[in-house]
């Protein structure tokens, strides 16, 4: 460690707010500060190298450091770095881009994309073009969202409005009216108790639709949510939840939206999360995965069904939604020839294969009287600690176990992320066999280390 380093960290602490944590807590506390990325590792500013078994923020999807990924950058930046899309202009890579999704997703048939710069913001215009499109039908009355408890859908007011995690939302109330919060699927923790996965799935569906019932259906845009929780700690609906979901939709003319910010570009084994269920949504909200975090981008994807709303003749469809760096050039490009990858190295069809090698090698941790459920789909798995397997209450900091256990997996050598008391996994989907091996032998010393400290 050098002095040089000492100051960043620093400099770090008397200047950076950091997401997501009390700055009293960051500035006690100085940071991992990465410095290199190389495939499935990175290195911090001593030299000291990790394995990274969180894709960044479940978001490096390729790996780091992709020679197509920078020769995209660099042949892009000799061309154009950035101009607007307002005001009738456009650029290659952003109209590149929005034909290669549309053709990417026409099983779902969607045909529109509305760019914007990461994943809340691509909620905030799935939200928007929600509500608009109710008005172009003619049913302005239909202003209402229904998520689900736990769900993660970004930090914008909309977002945090249909957000399910109390502790996103307490600080900035009031929040946008008319969001209403349902149960999730989640079979480790439900309040009826419930332990069939098929059965869970049926009352939460009919509790989606007795809330739109209760609402009113012509006071309800739609209905949003993740094909898999995934801030929420990682919750796998069973396979009929989903289908099951559509139908109640349909049953009340409820628009679906998909937040595929994490599940989007095969992290759960298609190319999006509902299409992993079997379901096509009417809006889908897509970020991360989309160029593996090389530059900012998101984007919102609409059906046939609300694009048709805006193309009609008569309707005064104007869409006052958009962002400065709405189809950013650079970031278009590099999602283009990051999509390249995606497909041409079946990165789905990887993130199965691997991810059932890594659901088997998950299971060994059931063995730690800490771990109270194992669980995942594709590369995105969740293993939840728990004090006391009878009462299920959960295992969180500072509980000695928990700063032991990422202690010791990172002077092991992997960066792993505890959010309450799960361990949430979502490597790059580049990650091979060995890597999962990896992944296992310094979470057993971590789990083992860390049964130690808490004694
Ligand atoms: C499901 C989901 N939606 C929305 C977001 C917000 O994306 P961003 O942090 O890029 O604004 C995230 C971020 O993790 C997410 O997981």
């Amino acid at each position: 460690m050098s002095a040089a380093h000492d100051a960043l960290r620093a400099a770090n602490a008397r200047h950076m707010f950091h997401p997501m944590v009390d700055p009293k807590v960051a500035r006690a506390n100085p940071p991992l500060i990465i410095e290199r990325g190389q495939g499935v590792h990175v290195w911090d500013i001593d030299g000291k190298r990790y394995l990274d078994t969180v894709a960044a923020l479940w978001n490096v999807n390729v790996g780091h450091d992709r020679p197509e990924l920078k020769r995209a950058v660099a042949e892009q930046l000799d061309k154009l770095a950035y101009y607007s899309t307002f005001q009738n202009t456009s650029n290659p890579p952003a109209i590149e881009l929005s034909a290669r999704l549309a053709r990417m997703f026409a099983p779902e048939k969607m045909t529109q994309v509305l760019f914007s710069s990461g994943g809340s913001d691509a909620v905030e215009g799935a939200l928007k073009l929600a509500r608009q499109y109710w008005q172009l039908e003619g049913r302005a009355g239909r202003t209402k969202f229904i998520s689900l408890k736990l769900g993660y859908h970004g930090v914008h007011f909309g977002g945090a409005s249909v957000n399910g995690n109390p502790a996103f939302r307490a600080a900035y109330e009031p929040l946008l009216p008319g969001c209403f919060q349902i149960e999730s699927p989640y079979l480790y923790r439900n309040p009826w108790g419930e332990s069939d996965p098929a059965h869970l799935a049926q009352r939460c569906a009919d509790e989606l639709d007795r809330a739109i019932q209760y609402q009113g259906a012509d006071t309800v845009a739609a209905f949003i949510a993740e094909p898999v929780q995934g801030a929420g700690g990682v919750i796998v609906p069973h396979e009929s939840y989903w289908p099951l979901v559509r139908a109640v939709c349909d049953k009340h003319g409820v628009l679906l939206i998909s937040d595929e910010i994490v599940t989007g570009f095969g992290r759960i084994g298609a190319m999006c999360g509902a299409r992993a269920w079997g379901v096509a949504p009417d809006i889908m909200a897509m970020a991360k995965g989309i160029n593996s975090g090389i530059v900012p981008l998101g984007a919102t994807l609409i059906n046939e069904r609300v694009a048709d709303a805006y193309y009609r003749p008569e309707a005064q469809a104007a869409v006052m939604h958009g962002y400065t760096y709405s189809g950013h050039a650079l970031a278009c490009a590099t999602a283009n020839a990051n999509l390249e990858i995606v497909e041409g190295e079946n990165l789905a069809g990887r993130s199965l294969e691997v991810g059932a090698y890594l659901a088997e090698r998950l299971e060994e941790f059931r063995r730690y009287p800490q771990v109270g459920d194992v669980r995942g789909k594709g590369l995105m798995a969740a293993i939840e600690l728990v004090v006391d397997r009878a009462t299920k209450e959960p295992l969180v900091a500072p509980a000695p176990f928990v700063p032991a256990l990422i202690a010791t997996a990172r002077r092991e050598g992997a960066i792993v992320r505890i959010q309450g008391n799960r361990l949430i996994l979502s490597p790059p989907l580049v990650f091979s066999r060995a890597d999962v091996d990896e992944t296992a032998r310094i979470l057993h010393a971590a789990f083992d280390a860390a049964g130690r400290a808490s004694l």
